[in-house]
């Protein structure tokens, strides 16, 4: 039976390497004791040059192979390591990977000795290398190093499972047929392969075949099957073993979904019903450590990206991602369009083009089995057409894969199309013009928007409100416009979370801004633009403080209620504005169009001020006016065309309910409801306390395959729970237990927020606390209980 070892814990490293480290006891220089996954380097939260984790850094580990393990497979599992790598096992040199974002595994039965120790060394070569894709020109994102992702010892008998690939057919009918094309080593000719289908710990069904060749094809009619979709992402356990009467070789169990995705040329189809797709991009990037976190935060990010943002679909830009992702996201019901390692650029070089040929076999190789995939990107992200190298990688897809389409991300209009999907970057929209361009312009074809925004407005969670509205606005028109037309599958927006990158890219301090959450996976409020479609949380988001003096001549220009209520009505102190309701003449496509406030005076001149409802029209209109440009802006003729006094006492009422600098700040009050009942209630205005908040994702951390981790927000707020997005108290952090913190210690709140990530630091149960303390506010104390899992696997 196959067995599978972490060997995550207690690697030697040093940030540099020398043929002396193959002999024999070897001391590696500057060594210290690391676990997996790792950073190479640990970099700063920004300014920093980029240049300072391309080096080559050395990873060496003594494992014991038992004398048992004789005569067994025995396979070395690399989940990801950047980027070139050259694998030695006692010191001879085995095996080297040249891309930094596939998982590769390494026979290495014949290279061990057994009932001894064995040494790997992992000589990991971070440095851009005009041979491997991504690399060969600039890039916008930060490419990081080390042994970012984890790392196995599978332990096989010679009877095993190579490879497995499952999909379904008929999937709509009653009775589906799941399919099951099984690769087996040739020493299991003769003995039975065993599929058996489970719900839960339920056999629905079993089905056995003596194995005659080392391919075998399965077919297995079932019925009572529920389909997997993205409200209800229900998962099979499909377990295959290699047996005969006797004895069980070999089993491995695959997590699987029946579904059908479909991209037609007028939209995408989940399981024959229409779904618009409403994603984001990711990168795999977290602030210090870049790429290397374990399983629970790769699949917290899944979750903010379903649960919290409402999304059903992800891309991951510009690579395979970690498989804990791409589980998470199977579990959760997020749709992935994955994409190989690239980033506008095409290698002149053979080893370049064989290596993106290679990144397309062992993306799909790896992921083909599961349900949340839809589409295989197989061109270079934005680059030129290149006929040769894309019908290759087409072909390559298709030969593992014809199941699912496949599409190459582009910037160009009208370039060649040898994908099943034309998925295309549509930047046009500047706030003023078109707000996607028209598809069926771009293609005949199937056709799905796979980038907007970044670049075209950068937006830091500490920017004043007006751009962080326009930011959140310009998402939401997006949004809007991609279900006006069929053809557009869907529209995956430029980017969820802010990132690191290169010198040529971003903000000059190396971060592109383009998130809708920043790189502490903290709010930014374009983050509601998506969140207000959801109907599982309460969302009523307003996009105003209202602080008048957050505004050039302290006038608040526009101000917008992202929410999924049916109306909200808004209370000037204690008294009644006016009831607002979603903006549906002009977000007219979505559920929930958020609610724009053009009138804060509303009725409070006719109930207050006992105007007559035609006095109160004719004194608001001047009062907009006096709004728009400013009392001393307006025209002679308009003053004089009104009647005597009326300008005063317009400009009294403007001052007493929208805005006087010299007045009392007041307090604004948002009560939202869903039918007719009260379901959120925020107030907005001036504010006399402030709380330092601190709160973990979970308190739970579970040391086992590899280190856990966890996230920590720390905020400032006021007594109505709102973030005072410009504090930057300084905060600093102790810990006690076997946890640390990721990164530095002390750091300054970036947009009232900012979150940390503590990690265990040993494989012993036990609590842990984490104390956040500032200057003038109390200690906080978190909780945390550590528990410890297995770390073998059968
Ligand atoms: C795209 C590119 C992304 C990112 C984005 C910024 O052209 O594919 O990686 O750079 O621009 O808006």
């Amino acid at each position: 039976m196959r067995e599978r070892y972490s060997l995550n814990f207690d690697w030697k490293y040093a940030d540099n390497f020398s043929k002396e480290y193959l002999k024999d006891n070897a001391k590696l220089k500057n060594e210290k004791t690391v676990n997996i996954p790792h950073t190479n380097i640990e970099v700063p939260y920004n300014n920093y040059n980029e240049n300072i984790s391309q080096f080559v850094s050395t990873y060496k580990k003594n494992i014991k192979i038992d004398k048992s393990f004789l005569g067994k497979v025995i396979i070395l599992v690399f989940e990801g390591v950047g980027h070139k790598s050259d694998i030695y096992i006692n010191g001879r040199h085995i095996y080297t990977q040249k891309c930094g974002y596939t998982c590769f595994e390494i026979d290495i039965s014949s290279h061990v000795n057994y009932g001894k120790n064995n040494t790997v060394i992992v000589k990991t070569d971070s440095r851009e290398n005009t041979d491997i894709p991504p690399f060969g020109y600039v890039i916008d994102y930060q490419t990081y190093g080390g042994i970012y992702r984890e790392v196995y010892l599978d332990i096989l008998e010679k009877e095993h499972i190579k490879d497995a690939f499952l999909y379904s057919k008929n999937t709509l009918s009653n009775i589906k047929t799941l399919v099951c094309e099984a690769i087996v080593s040739k020493e299991s000719l003769g003995k039975d392969i065993i599929v058996k289908i489970c719900d839960k710990k339920n056999v629905i069904i079993e089905y056995i075949q003596n194995i005659k060749d080392e391919k075998n094809h399965l077919e297995i009619e079932l019925s009572n099957i529920k389909l997997w979709d993205t409200d209800n992402p229900k998962l099979y356990d499909v377990s295959i073993s290699i047996e005969d009467n006797k004895t069980l070789f070999d089993r491995k169990t695959y997590r699987f979904g029946f579904r059908e995705a479909v991209f037609r040329d007028d939209g995408f189809f989940l399981n024959g019903k229409r779904l618009k797709l409403i994603g984001l991009n990711r990168h795999q990037i977290y602030p210090y450590v870049g790429y290397a976190m374990p399983s629970s935060v790769q699949k917290e990010d899944a979750r903010i990206l379903k649960d919290d943002l409402a999304l059903n679909c992800v891309r991951t830009s510009h690579y395979p991602q970690s498989r804990n992702f791409i589980e998470a996201c199977d579990e959760l019901g997020l749709l992935v369009i994955e994409e190989i390692p690239g980033w506008q650029h095409i290698g002149k070089s053979k080893n370049w083009r064989d290596m993106h040929q290679k990144n397309v076999y062992d993306m799909i190789l790896r992921d083909r089995n599961s349900a949340s995939i839809i589409m295989w990107c197989v061109r270079i992200d934005e680059s030129v057409d290149d006929d040769e190298l894309y019908k290759k990688s087409n072909e390559i897809a298709k030969s593992l894969d014809k199941t699912r389409a496949t599409g190459g991300v582009r910037c160009i209009e009208n370039s060649r199309l040898l994908e099943d999907v034309y998925t295309f970057n549509d930047f046009i929209y500047n706030g003023k013009n078109m707000v996607l361009r028209k598809a069926e312009n771009i293609t005949k074809n199937a056709y799905l928007v796979t980038e907007y925004m970044g670049h075209m407005y950068p937006t830091k969670s500490f920017d004043d409100e007006q751009k962080r509205l326009e930011h959140t606005v310009r998402h939401t028109k997006i949004i809007n416009e991609a279900y006006r037309e069929n053809k557009i599958a869907g529209v995956i927006g430029w980017i969820s979370f802010d990132y690191n990158t290169h010198k040529d890219f971003g903000s000059g301090d190396r971060i592109c801004y383009h998130g809708v959450m920043d790189i502490f996976r903290c709010d930014k409020l374009a983050k509601y633009a998506y969140a207000s479609q959801s109907e599982k949380n309460d969302v009523l988001e307003v996009s105003s403080s209202f602080n008048i003096g957050e505004y050039p001549g302290i006038r608040i220009d526009k101000i917008y209620i992202f929410t999924n209520c049916d109306y909200v009505d808004i209370y000037r102190g204690t008294d009644l504005v006016k009831r607002y309701y979603p903006s549906k003449e002009i977000f007219n496509f979505l559920q929930h169009p958020p609610i724009i406030v053009d009138d804060i005076i509303g009725n409070l001149l006719i109930d207050k001020e006992k105007f007559t409802k035609e006095e109160s029209d004719k004194i608001k209109d001047i009062c907009f006016k006096i709004h728009d440009s400013g009392i001393e802006n307006l025209s002679e003729e308009y003053k004089t065309s009104l009647e005597k006094d009326t300008l005063k006492l317009a400009n009294d009422m403007y001052g007493k309910y929208v805005a006087n600098w010299g007045g009392k700040g007041i307090k604004y009050i948002f009560k939202g409801y869903k039918n007719n009942k009260l379901v959120k209630t925020v107030v907005k205005g001036v504010n006399e306390h402030f709380y330092l908040i601190a709160k973990a994702d979970t308190n739970k951390l579970i040391a086992a395959d590899t280190y856990d981790s966890v996230r920590i927000e720390v905020s400032l707020q006021d007594e109505n729970k709102n973030t005072l997005i410009y504090a930057n108290d300084v905060i600093d952090i102790k810990t006690k237990g076997d946890i640390e913190v990721i990164g530095p210690s002390s750091f300054a709140l970036i947009g009232g927020r900012r979150a940390f990530w503590v990690k265990t630091t040993s494989r012993k149960k036990g609590k842990a606390k984490v104390f956040i303390n500032s200057e003038r506010f109390d200690e906080k104390v978190i909780d945390f209980n550590i528990t410890c899992k297995n770390i073998l696997y059968k």
